[in-house]
């Protein structure tokens, strides 16, 4: 079912102790706010620290609720002789729920590739997990090129091997390159325009309803001045937020745009 998710990557920021104080002032301000007080109950909030945080991070969030535990990615193997990385079974062991896939940071330092990303979604699928993929393109193809043509294929070629069952539990998030932590964010039209463009993608392979039920998340600049603007258009579920998940107050009035 189409849920509306906003997500927070805190990617490579916080000290335990920050990571602690931040993650408790969050968990307590959706509880008292958000959920509980308010008509927002039905928003689905992911939180993702860093992966040496996860297993704290377990003890602060309620099991069951509303609020779930992500982590940023993982190895596109089962287990085996990977010096430094961690595998989506291992996340699940410490209770980890949603895992970001093919982060476009990823895709940029480490070289990830849409055939390895095909394996990474598989691994997380293949334990019970909800994959989190992003796709999305560069400033220049976006000023001198076929944008639209470059995000479907991030699709067809890491996500199109999987059945609509398999595909159903598969959450995407658009994330142009050019508005990650730029400051510069996809105004609501352009967001929409690719959103549409990613369900008709999706539709082409699967149908209208496999389409109409995925979650495709906004992710680049996002924040409480923007949010309630990009998470009202049709196509928009919800939003895959950086810089400003990494404030309590400001992450808590981006859920509560949604
Ligand atoms: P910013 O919100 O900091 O631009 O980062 C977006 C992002 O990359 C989330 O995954």
């Amino acid at each position: 079912m189409r849920k509306k998710i906003v997500a927070g990557n805190w990617k490579m920021n916080k000290t335990l102790d920050e990571a602690k104080a931040l993650l408790s002032e969050v968990v307590n301000m959706i509880k008292d706010e958000v959920i509980e007080t308010s008509n927002r109950g039905d928003v689905t909030v992911v939180i993702c620290p860093p992966s040496i945080y996860l297993t704290t991070s377990r003890q602060y969030i309620p099991s069951g609720g509303r609020i779930m535990l992500g982590a940023q990615n993982c190895h596109e193997k089962e287990s085996g002789a990977y010096t430094g990385d961690v595998s989506a079974s291992m996340l699940k062991s410490v209770g980890v729920e949603y895992i970001i896939v093919g982060h476009s940071e990823r895709r940029q330092y480490f070289g990830e590739t849409n055939a390895q990303l095909a394996e990474k979604v598989d691994r997380v699928l293949e334990n019970g997990l909800v994959p989190i993929f992003c796709c999305g393109e560069s400033l220049d193809l976006r000023e001198n090129g076929d944008y639209v043509g470059f995000v479907k294929g991030q699709l067809t070629d890491s996500l199109f091997h999987l059945s609509a069952e398999a595909l159903a539990n598969v959450v995407v998030a658009y994330e142009p390159i050019w508005a990650i932590g730029t400051g510069l964010t996809a105004s609501s039209a352009q967001a929409q325009e690719m959103h549409f463009e990613i369900r008709q993608h999706i539709a082409s392979k699967y149908g209208d309803a496999v389409a109409q039920d995925i979650s495709i998340l906004y992710g680049g600049s996002a924040n409480e001045k923007n949010a309630a603007d990009l998470f009202a258009q049709p196509d928009v579920d919800g939003g895959l937020i950086g810089g400003a998940s990494l404030k309590s107050r400001e992450f808590t009035n981006v859920i509560k745009a949604r």
